[in-house]
């Protein structure tokens, strides 16, 4: 049966493991996979902009040996000129696996529904699995193990990023504390809260949300933030939210609450003086340059994997 990434818990956790390691596998040996994928074809519909899942993915698959067609849905959107179901369709008489980025993750329900070729998810408004994987890679590299530790998040809890974050918590019995203003535009969905405490039973997790930003930060393993200005918000809705964000913006003094070699992520895109400070994002701690670079390596492994490649 074909299996889809829709949201990282999409695969066990043995899964996302197994994925990780091949990632790292493959930085090491990045000449060993270069015909991996000939003759393969990803076809990538973006409806909401990006730089590194775009260039990543295009970037994975030439150097797997395989080809990436860049196909925009923005001046066509699915479902509009023709269903999704006839879109999926002829998408898998062509190509062997497609990526998608969409508003809706209705929409990629149904893509990958009426898909007889894997469908992965490159961001939707409810997870970002490929995202997630990377970093935990990144965070296996930097503390050497995926053992149970403490993350804690800052900031747009209302978020595609932080859902996924959560989940991969969940299900690696990780304690993690998400701090955001009160208020359900910016706090996580009741059923994203159900779906975790599900998914925490028998891991140990603990997944918590808070509004207090100095509670949530003491004793992490790794710090994150994202956005507040997420693909899709409306501009004028931006000077607000710079004021209800600004209590959990990611500073050096909150760094100081945590333990001493806690490491800071945000997934990127990032503004300097918006989700975290200039001293942050720049500072020692801060490994968003690594973070960024593992999404090439997990792109492949993630394809791979769907291919049954690993
Ligand atoms: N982190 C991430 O997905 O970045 P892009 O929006 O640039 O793809
Ligand atoms: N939450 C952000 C993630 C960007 C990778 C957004 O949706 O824009």
């Amino acid at each position: 049966m074909v299996r889809h990434l829709l949201k990282v818990t999409d695969f066990t956790k043995e899964e996302c493991l197994k994925i990780i390691d091949k990632s790292i596998d493959i930085k090491a040996n990045i000449d060993a996979h270069t015909s991996d994928l000939k003759d393969k074809t990803l076809l990538m519909l973006f409806e909401k902009p990006s730089l590194r899942t775009r260039v990543s993915f295009e970037v994975g698959m030439t150097q797997l040996g395989g080809h990436a067609i860049f196909y925009s849905i923005k001046d066509s959107p699915l479902g509009k000129k023709e269903n999704i179901e006839d879109t999926a369709g002829c998408l898998s008489r062509y190509c062997d696996i497609i990526m998608a980025r969409v508003f809706k993750k209705e929409d990629l329900q149904n893509l990958s529904t009426h898909s007889t070729i894997p469908v992965i998810n490159a961001l939707d408004d409810f997870a970002h699995p490929c995202q997630i994987l990377g970093d935990f890679q990144t965070i296996k590299e930097k503390k050497g193990d995926l053992n149970p530790r403490k993350m804690s998040y800052f900031g747009d809890c209302h978020n595609n990023v932080t859902y996924d974050l959560m989940r991969m918590c969940a299900m690696l019995g990780w304690e993690m504390s998400v701090a955001c203003p009160e208020g359900a535009e910016y706090e996580p969905e009741q059923t994203i809260l159900d779906e975790v405490a599900k998914l925490s039973e028998g891991t140990g997790a603990k997944i918590s949300v808070t509004h207090d930003a100095q509670e949530a930060a003491k004793d992490s393993d790794v710090i994150y933030t994202d956005s507040w200005m997420s693909y899709g918000i409306p501009e004028d809705e931006e000077k607000k939210r710079v004021e209800i964000f600004n209590p959990y913006q990611v500073t050096t003094e909150l760094l100081n609450l945590a333990k001493p070699d806690v490491i800071f992520m945000n997934c990127l895109p990032a503004k300097r003086g918006y989700e975290q400070t200039a001293e942050v994002i720049d500072g020692d701690k801060s490994i968003v340059f690594d973070e960024a670079e593992n999404r090439l390596h997990i792109q492949k492994a993630i394809m791979l994997f769907l291919l049954d490649k690993l």
